[in-house]
């Protein structure tokens, strides 16, 4: 009787489809999006929100699933103190839009400025890093490109070690 019940929930469970189905259309799903995707990002669609790591203003990101090349995840960040702090997997860069300020990344303080290209390197243990605006008058903002392959790849964790201030007094209001 047991045995019987137990199959019987099995079969009730039992996805629709196989793993090779899904697997066929999902790739026609990648395929229709490369295919049939908004081809510009606007800005106008991409709001700004105040996470734990900073004002993060997201392009391409796992929530965005109507553009080609879904293995990719942009955003901004606009830095108006610091941002919080955190360690994950380099293999990304960042390019600086507006304004000037340094990264703290293992430690080590690196300046940057309007134009500028920041990389954050592969290493064993990740890289930990924070960003700072340098100039109290106008934020600085820099966008990153991230490639989710190497990212899955290489295992790569955040590990958030310090929140953004802003944040936190958002959060106490
Ligand atoms: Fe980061």
């Amino acid at each position: 009787m047991a045995e019987r019940e137990r199959t019987r929930v099995r079969e009730k469970n039992a996805p629709a489809l196989s793993n090779y189905e899904m697997a066929i259309q999902r790739h026609r799903e990648n395929a229709e999006r490369n295919r049939t995707g908004r081809i510009v990002c606007r800005l106008a669609d991409c709001e700004q929100v105040l996470t734990r790591q900073g004002r993060l203003r997201t392009y391409l990101g796992l929530t965005i699933q109507d553009t080609p090349l879904q293995d990719w995840i942009v955003f901004t960040h606009e830095i108006r103190t610091a941002s919080g702090k955190h360690r994950h997997q380099g293999g990304l860069v960042i390019y600086v839009i507006d304004g000037n300020g340094y990264s703290i990344v293992d430690g080590e303080r690196v300046d940057w400025e309007k134009g500028d290209l920041v990389l954050l390197p592969l290493q064993e243990k990740g890289v930990e890093h924070q960003h700072f605006n340098a100039n109290p008058e106008k934020p600085a903002v820099w966008i990153a490109f991230i490639n989710k392959f190497l990212q899955d790849y290489v295992a790569s964790e955040i590990t958030q070690t310090e929140v953004s201030a802003e944040y936190k007094a958002s959060e106490e209001k």
